[in-house]
């Protein structure tokens, strides 16, 4: 892919799932990856599978200070939060997913934006998901903090744009990370429940999202900007 090689990326919540993959494919591409997480076992775990691919990574706090710049930026990290109607969710779940899930995002974009300002421009992809689209029950601080993360994508693009940063948006469906093997351990029939209610009869796989970003990221996205990207196998066209 055209405009990765020896750039700078960030990936936020890389110790697992898409984070990790999109840290892998990035480096795979010649990036230079600066992997975040709060698990920093998990992100170690990333950065050696990364360098035993021959890629470059480090865990380390910003881009900035160990690469002297930032090109890309992808805004993953995200919780699910607890299932509960939305009478019965407590504040603490509902700020605890709000702060990390929007709150983050808008953190995230604060930071890299002026650093990538510095380098002539960049690109930033946020994870939101199909919740940030469409309603789901029993999970409402996360449909409202994906809806959310839209609405920041869109104001940063138009903000920064003639500036030379594009900012986009990512909708992954039901992928297949830790996070839905936790609401599948709950709910055994789950995956083929939504496999069945999805066109293409199947989940997602970390790595088609970490390809999505990847080419958001690349010179052959070049004019794409406030976008979000529905990678879903379908199930939102329904
Ligand atoms: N898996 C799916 O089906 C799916 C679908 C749509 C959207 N998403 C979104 O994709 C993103 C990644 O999800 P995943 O499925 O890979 O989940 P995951 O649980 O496998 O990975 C999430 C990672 O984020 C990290 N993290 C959590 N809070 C953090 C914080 N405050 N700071 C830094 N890192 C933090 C975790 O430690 C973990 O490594 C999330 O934003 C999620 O909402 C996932």
């Amino acid at each position: 892919m055209s405009g990765i090689q020896n750039w700078v990326a960030i990936v936020t919540g890389a110790s697992s799932g898409i984070g990790r993959a999109d840290a892998r494919r990035f480096a795979e591409e010649g990036a230079r990856v600066v992997a975040a997480d709060v698990d920093a076992d998990g992100g170690s775990g990333t950065v050696e599978a990364i360098r035993d691919a021959g890629g470059e990574a480090t865990f380390v706090e910003t881009a900035v200070d160990r690469y002297g710049g930032l090109d890309f930026a992808f805004n993953n990290a995200g919780i699910e939060g607890h299932n509960d109607s939305l009478a019965d969710q407590a504040d603490d779940n509902w700020e605890r997913v709000i702060d990390i899930n929007l709150k983050g995002v808008f953190l995230g974009l604060r930071a890299e934006i002026p650093a990538m300002l510095d380098d002539g421009g960049g690109v930033i992809v946020n994870t939101s998901s199909i919740a940030g689209v469409v309603g789901f029950q029993g999970v409402s601080p996360y449909v409202a903090s994906k809806h959310g993360v839209i609405g920041l994508t869109k104001a940063a693009a138009l903000e920064y744009g003639r500036e030379g940063v594009r900012v986009n948006a990512i909708w992954p469906g039901v992928i297949e990370t830790p996070m839905v093997d936790r609401a599948a351990a709950a709910n055994p029939e789950m995956i083929e429940a939504v496999s069945e209610a999805t066109p293409m009869g199947r989940v997602g796989d970390p790595e088609e999202i970490g390809d999505a970003a990847l080419w958001l990221c690349s010179d052959d996205a070049s004019f794409v900007t406030g976008e979000t990207l529905v990678i879903d196998g379908g199930y939102v066209s329904q």
